[in-house]
């Protein structure tokens, strides 16, 4: 049985494009990652959402691009596979996603991975009630 911070339900994972949440490092940084179908079990993976060629969100905070089960970066058009994480065209080629462990139990998605503590859906500056987020009041 796997034990670990429910991070959505699966149900809320898009069958294209991502789902943005934070989670805290080791050195309790804030970190963005984000949720992506993948063909293989269990059905979806966990990636941080930064390409590794420059400092680049994959997610800007409306979903990630996404084309043939591959996330495609922003700025030069990398594409990335989402179930290995791993990218071998463009600027980025010969790099992988640094991976978040999550695991599915009666269709929710939790974190699994002792390297990061889960703090919220959505990016780093949508925290509630001090975010600094652009949604009027
Ligand atoms: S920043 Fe992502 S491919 Fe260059």
């Amino acid at each position: 049985m796997t034990t670990g911070t429910t991070i959505a339900s699966l149900a809320d994972v898009p069958e294209s494009g991502s789902l943005l949440f934070t989670v805290a490092d080791g050195h309790a940084e804030d970190r963005e990652a984000i949720l992506v179908r993948c063909d293989e079990e269990p059905g979806v993976r966990a990636w941080i959402n930064t390409c590794p060629h420059e400092y680049q969100r994959l997610d800007r905070g409306r979903g990630a691009a996404m084309r043939d089960g591959e996330i495609i970066c922003p700025k030069h058009g990398s594409m990335f596979d989402a179930c290995s994480g791993e990218c071998d065209n463009g600027e980025a080629a010969g790099t992988t996603l640094p991976s978040v462990s999550v695991a599915v139990e009666d269709g929710e998605v939790l974190l699994a991975d002792d390297d990061y503590t889960f703090r919220h859906e959505g990016g780093i500056d949508d925290d509630g009630p001090s975010s600094t987020s652009h949604i009027g009041f």
